[in-house]
């Protein structure tokens, strides 16, 4: 069970493409603008800006700090933190065994793979989009928003097909390698989306439909929340954040040395807020303005057509930003896949490529359920839920809290205090000794809490008690 040699990044912008690329997707674009409006606006997005600086950024710094301390991917890494004595705690004589904790490594693994079958099926849509945006233009009729969901929806085999064929392109460009692959890719699609998406936003801004959009976003009315919102918030920010699944415990096996981890994670949380709240301003105006009778998982294609049909440039925009949507989607695919690859490495024989080829036929034959989700089971409804809707919700709410559960409550209580202090504390600086103190109560009671009491509020949902 070696583990291989580990290629460091190259740089440590390098470090911070590869990460915000992996939690900039679309969770922030596609995701965080529909989850919004179905909690009601303002209120939501407060919550979800408070959870992502107050649980996820402290959850972030501790899955960076268990890679770069054990330089392990989070199997591995699971195993070495329990087993290493310079970096874990012992409790009382008894030597703890790595056993039972390499379970929560498995989790990850497991939920990492679920989450990767079900964004390949959303970037599927994306590809579709783009397609159909660019076709659209050569074509007598135009580009009809309606008619291209309507065929996305109907046609299962077509959700296949497209699922598959970004599994694929993703599987080619994680047996390159980390380095070519990874940074290569991301390095050249973010400055171009965020000028993009800056621009669009503006753009929308300038609507009649500006302000009262700026009013649903942030005016924080907590009436329009439900009980599940917490619920909603908590699992959201695990998601764009890409916590939970050990991809930020592979990532920062890479880190070099002298990179400081609370500053990074810091980096990474701000630039994803930032970009969701700049999807809220694109979308947010074009909803209100179109106000159409059911929005759900389809909000972002429904809404962006239009304002590009309005634009001067429109297709130079609209084409620019599929492009670079799905680069977001394939640079999330990328890390996603990496990390399960990295763990397949390190505890079995097999080779890079066999690992990835491995990884990808399972997405792929997860993906076929979520695929169908809007054909074939198109007529599931549960308590008001369609069947793509459930899936999201017991995945991201349900069993993503769950993974992040396990891994940030090994770290809390297996990571020798001294090992953790060190990597906050660079001088003796009193702000950075009461940074260590409140990441630790973070870590051992207040994430635990949230994420208990968001776990239990699923489980009262799913059972019907409230
Ligand atoms: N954070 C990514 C997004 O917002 C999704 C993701 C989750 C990627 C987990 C990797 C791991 O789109």
């Amino acid at each position: 069970m070696s583990p291989r040699k580990r290629t460091l990044w190259g740089t440590k912008f390098g470090f911070y493409l590869a990460a915000v690329g992996s939690a900039f997707g679309l969770g922030n674009l596609w995701r965080f603008p529909y989850v919004t409006v179905e909690n009601g606006g303002g209120g939501f997005v407060f919550l979800y800006v408070l959870f992502a600086f107050a649980l996820g950024l402290p959850l972030l710094i501790g899955e960076l700090m268990l890679g770069k301390l054990t330089r392990r991917s989070v199997i591995s890494a699971c195993q070495r933190l329990v087993d290493d004595e310079e970096l874990s705690v012992r409790v009382g004589a008894k030597k703890e065994t790595s056993s039972n904790w390499i379970w929560v490594g498995r989790f990850s693994v497991l939920t990492c793979l679920l989450i990767l079958s079900y964004y390949a099926v959303i970037s599927g849509w994306v590809l579709h989009f783009l397609m159909q945006f660019f076709v659209g233009q050569f074509s007598s009729s135009g580009f009809d928003v309606e008619k291209s969901l309507t065929v996305l929806r109907e046609n299962g085999i077509l959700q296949i097909a497209l699922m598959s064929v970004h599994i694929l392109i993703t599987l080619v460009i994680v047996i390159k390698g980390v380095q070519e692959g990874i940074e290569k890719w991301v390095g050249n699609i973010m400055p171009i989306f965020i000028g993009l998406l800056i621009v669009l936003a503006l753009k929308s801004l300038s609507l009649p439909s500006a302000t009262d959009a700026l009013r649903f976003m942030f005016y924080p009315n907590f009436a329009s929340l439900t009980v599940y919102s917490p619920l909603h918030a908590v699992g959201h920010v695990l998601f764009t954040l890409s916590i939970g699944i050990g991809t930020m415990v592979t990532f920062g096996s890479y880190l070099n040395e002298m990179t400081r981890i609370p500053a990074a994670g810091f980096r990474v949380t701000t630039m994803d807020t930032l970009i969701s709240l700049f999807a809220g301003l694109l979308i947010f105006p074009l909803l209100i303005g179109l106000m159409p009778a059911k929005t759900g998982p389809e909000l972002l294609f429904q809404t962006l057509p239009r304002l590009l049909a309005d634009l001067d440039s429109g297709f130079f925009f609209g084409v620019a930003f599929f492009i670079c949507l799905y680069m977001a989607a394939l640079a999330a695919s990328i890390g996603l896949l990496e990390s399960v690859v990295a763990n397949l490495l390190e505890v079995t024989k097999l080779t890079r490529a066999q690992a990835a080829w491995f990884t990808g036929f399972a997405a792929c034959a997860v993906g076929v359920i979520p695929a169908l989700s809007t054909s074939k089971f198109g007529n599931v409804n549960v308590r008001g839920l369609g069947f793509f809707e459930l899936l999201d919700s017991i995945l991201i709410n349900g069993i993503l809290p769950v993974s992040a559960l396990g891994v940030s409550w090994l770290i809390a209580r297996k990571l020798k205090r001294e090992r953790a202090e060190e990597e906050f504390v660079n001088d003796e600086t009193i702000a950075t000794q009461m940074l260590y103190s409140h990441w630790s109560f973070v870590m051992k009671v207040l994430a635990r809490g949230i994420i208990l009491g968001s776990i239990v509020l699923a489980l009262l949902g799913l059972l019907g008690v409230i």
